[in-house]
């Protein structure tokens, strides 16, 4: 009864920000994401009968009791629909810092779900093991599936899409990381102080209509200063829309302000990359195919970078071993 899978961190081009039902944890907007390669969460996954509760070790480490509560919350999920599952053993690495900004809830989430599936008797469908994902972090479905994907809201629930597999428009990542801290306000607190406090609120969901359908027809079209546009613009709304919270949420840091004026300048002067921020002060330039290398050794010089992490795009998760 034990199975490891590995699973990859997505970042949004058009975001999700704010719950329409938080009791379900459904999101109030759809999303689009590409889902990367050299940052990896790898997860192990241990049933067994002498286990008199689940136990979480994150990077070598006993996990915090908020972490292990998130996790048993999924497994309970997965208990649902197959009782007689017991407790379980989780281990699970990141080979990059957890919760700075990074999507490492969406890797996790994305690598336990799909970890535990194969220890299923049936397992669980494509839809039904999104819909779990979604449940445990709405970004994490994203990281189910490799290349572009959109998740979006349907009827009374979410549905997941590939929109363009990794190879058919090989787009390059820079991160720049600006702090390895966890963010001092978490995405569900942030989304919740928003939706409640935000006098922008009702705007910003109005903006991730037009967003969607934009973002849909760039990246099939492969036009990479369409997508620029409208990613910017997504990330920009979902940081204004934060701000204007009260209190204001501000995930920033001087070296992102920095970094978005340097990639907005390398764009101008011909080199084909733009620039995304989630709920942290990481930035991340996301680069034409081949256009890398000129945005990373840029972004390193920014004072305050810590360090540049280089991605293409990824695959889905997969298990890896029984
Ligand atoms: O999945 P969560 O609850 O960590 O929320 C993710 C929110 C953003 O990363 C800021 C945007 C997104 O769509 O990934």
């Amino acid at each position: 009864m034990e199975a490891v899978a590995v699973a990859h961190p997505n970042i949004a081009l058009v975001k999700y920000w704010g719950k329409a039902d938080p009791s379900r944890n459904l999101p109030a907007v759809g999303s689009i994401s590409i889902t990367l390669d050299t940052l990896t969460t790898t997860t192990r996954v241990r049933f067994g009968r002498e286990l008199d509760g689940d136990i979480l070790t994150l990077d070598g480490e006993p996990a915090s009791a908020e972490r292990s509560d998130r996790v048993s919350a999924c497994l309970d999920l997965l208990r649902e629909r197959r009782p007689g599952l017991g407790h379980a053993e989780v281990v699970s690495r990141n080979s990059f810092p957890t919760a700075a900004g990074l999507a490492s809830s969406a890797s996790a989430f994305a690598a336990l779900v799909t970890a535990v599936n194969p220890l299923l008797e049936p397992p669980l469908g494509d839809a039904e093991l999104a819909e779990i994902a979604r449940r445990c972090s709405g970004s994490a479905p994203r990281s189910l599936l490799g290349g572009f994907v959109e998740l979006a809201l349907e009827g009374d629930g979410t549905v997941l899409r590939r929109l363009l597999d990794r190879r058919e428009w090989p787009l390059e990542v820079v991160i720049a990381v600006v702090s390895r801290d966890a963010k001092p306000v978490g995405s569900t607190a942030g989304m919740e102080l928003t939706r409640t406090t935000s006098p922008y609120y009702e705007a910003w969901l109005a903006t991730s209509t037009t967003d969607l359908a934009a973002a849909r027809w760039a990246i099939a079209a492969r036009d990479i200063e369409a997508l620029a546009a409208v990613a910017e613009g997504s990330c920009l709304a979902m940081h204004a829309v934060a701000m204007a919270a009260r209190p204001g949420l501000v995930y920033w840091g001087a070296p992102t302000v920095d970094g978005l004026h340097l990639v907005r300048e390398l764009r101008r002067r011909g080199t084909p990359v733009f620039f995304t921020i989630d709920a942290g002060p990481q930035l991340k330039a996301v680069c034409g195919p081949g256009s890398s290398d000129a945005v990373a050794a840029a972004l390193a010089g920014v004072p305050g970078v810590v360090e540049v992490v280089r991605c293409g795009l990824g695959e889905g998760a997969r298990v890896v071993g029984r």
